[in-house]
């Protein structure tokens, strides 16, 4: 029913959580609204630009285009929980050092789907790193530096192989 509170328990970030959430709220409004992890951005609320894109136990997908009470149980990941204390993600540092990032807006939703596919696979084909962010639309069309920052850090990840 519309409105109804439900129990949610869930990890954000290595964080457990247990919280009272509306039955319709998305993923998105809870960890903007009510968790302040405002990283993951609101572009189109209609599963079409990727800005929104988290990982839920390991996948990336858009947090706009799931309810909250889906990830009862399940690990989020958010660009918030991808730097380990001070040092970024290897990902997050070859986008800066290549030059992949221009307005940045896009830049969270495609760390996110890059995490994705290099933790289950450091050696990816170009093919498998273009798919993998294929749903996540940059206003600057920068997908050439970010496929490249990508492949930099899928090597980084092999230990420079
Ligand atoms: S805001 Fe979720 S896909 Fe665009």
């Amino acid at each position: 029913m519309k409105g109804e509170m439900k129990e949610l328990k869930l990890t954000v970030n290595g964080k457990p959580y247990e919280l009272e959430v509306k039955a319709e709220t998305l993923l998105v409004d809870l960890l903007r609204q009510e968790l302040k992890l405002t990283g993951a951005k609101v572009g189109c609320l209609d599963s079409a630009c990727g800005a929104c894109t988290v990982n839920i136990d390991g996948k990336a997908v858009r947090s706009c285009s799931v309810l909250a009470l889906q990830t009862n149980g399940r690990e989020v990941t958010t660009i918030e929980g991808v730097a380990d204390g001070d040092k970024l993600h290897p990902i997050q540092q070859a986008m800066i050092d290549h030059g992949a990032i221009e307005c940045g807006f896009c830049t969270p939703g495609m760390v996110m789907s890059a995490k994705a596919l290099l933790d289950e696979n450091t050696n990816p084909t170009r093919e498998e790193v273009k798919e993998a962010i294929q749903g996540n639309l940059c206003a600057d069309e920068g997908y050439v530096k970010y496929i490249e920052a990508i492949e930099i850090a899928a090597r980084e990840m092999r230990g420079g192989q």
